[in-house]
């Protein structure tokens, strides 16, 4: 049965699911790397694409149909590719569809190992890559290209919760004969529905918020049937990024949350950023659910919440910030987010350390800066830790 008309609640929960002779509840997990066929007819019928069906698990298992069918209706996508991990699906798009000579706009403002992606990797096979501010329209203007192809981003940017206008950056791509592709990770369908405003590819780490306990690394390429069906599909059967089984069904119970638990996050983010605002030792707070934040209304327009990240400045630099998080006792100190456990981060030196200082001034990565990922504690326990974090600043 199809939950297309259902409401995202109803989809998160049921859409996908095929039960089994068995008539399990839940959805079963295929440990299998290769399936019988009837007849050697049978088998030629698969292979030749003739008969729909399973073949060999590298590119076709009922477990990851069902978490692929499933993110592809919450994001409101013809199709849904799984991969291995979050990095797996950019490359997967990249790879899918662009050649040599072909010319990317990215964001500056994305994971740091995506920029390595791009300026690495993609550029020995003649793939470049121009860099642009995330929230300047102009800036992706004059980097377009007549071999412009794609244009990549994160909405909101990591860690200072910076944002792009979707539709905007689509209407340029889409004038210029290019792709937009969303990285949907911080917001999830939950939050931000990309293709509904124009953008053409969504990606996911799902690693983050769609697992929501951090267990399994995955990732995920949602898009129409033509370029994510067949062109990035293509390139996963041949190359063999894929997702396991086993994560795919964490992945499952953890879409079936992910509507109250983003809620959750987003709730208790911002509670948190409008205290820690109240506080002396603090210069800044970056959060898009602030009305402080420079496009909190284009966060409202475009965001159903703000999501789960709040970032801040102290005035006292790095050793204000390395002192605060190694008083707290609850935040565990660690680069992933979008966990149950609320994690905390100094970005400078970190998952920025490899940028150089001027590059990081340029990026607004201050030494004093500190990142929550705020998970689902009581906000009371996690406020009165940044308490205990802050008042180490005093003695
Ligand atoms: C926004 C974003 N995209 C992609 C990735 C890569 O995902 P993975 O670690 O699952 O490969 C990450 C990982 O932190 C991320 O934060």
């Amino acid at each position: 049965m199809s939950y297309d008309k259902f409401d995202f609640e109803t989809r998160a929960v049921r859409s996908g699911q095929v039960r089994t002779a068995e008539g399990e509840h839940s959805e079963p997990i295929f440990p299998t790397s290769s399936y019988v066929f009837g007849s050697a007819a049978e088998a030629a019928a698969r292979f030749s694409g003739d008969q729909p069906g399973n073949i060999y698990s590298r590119f076709t298992n009922p477990t990851v149909r069902t978490f692929e069918e499933r993110l592809a209706s919450l994001e409101g996508g013809d199709r849904c590719v799984a991969t291995s991990s979050g990095m797996a699906a950019i490359l997967a798009t990249c790879a899918g569809l662009l050649q040599a000579g072909d010319h990317i706009v990215s964001s500056r403002s994305i994971f740091g190992t995506t920029t390595v992606l791009f300026s690495t990797y993609l550029a020995r096979f003649g793939i470049e890559t121009t860099f642009v501010s995330l929230e300047n329209p102009a800036d992706w203007e004059a980097a377009m290209r007549p071999a412009t192809r794609l244009l990549f981003l994160e909405t909101p940017s990591n860690p200072l919760t910076a944002l792009a206008d979707i539709q905007v950056l689509s209407a340029l791509a889409h004038d210029n004969d290019a792709l937009l592709v969303v990285d949907n990770c911080f917001c999830t369908p939950a939050l931000q529905l990309p293709l509904a405003l124009g953008a053409d590819i969504v990606i996911h780490s799902a690693t983050k918020y769609l697992d929501g306990q951090g267990r399994c690394i995955g990732g995920a390429v949602v898009g129409d049937a033509e370029r994510v069906g067949k062109d990035v599909y293509g390139f996963l059967r041949t190359a063999g990024p894929s997702m396991s089984p086993f994560n795919a069904w964490v992945f499952l119970k953890g879409l079936e949350t992910l509507a109250l638990r983003m809620k959750a996050h987003s709730d208790s983010a911002l509670q948190l950023a409008q205290w820690l605002e109240q506080q002396p030792a603090v210069a800044r707070v970056y959060h898009p659910g602030l009305a402080s934040h420079p496009q909190h209304a284009l966060a409202t327009r475009q965001q159903s919440g703000p999501g789960g990240i709040v970032s801040f400045d102290l005035k006292g630099g790095q050793r204000d910030a390395w002192s605060l998080i190694d008083a707290t006792q609850v935040f565990s100190i660690t680069a992933n987010l979008g966990d149950a456990k609320s994690t905390i981060t100094h970005p400078a030196s970190t998952t920025h350390g490899r940028l150089t200082p001027e590059q990081r001034a340029e990026a607004g990565i201050s030494d004093g800066l500190v990142r929550l990922a705020v998970g689902l504690e009581s906000l009371t326990d996690l406020q009165q830790d940044l308490e205990r974090g802050l008042a180490a600043l005093r003695s």
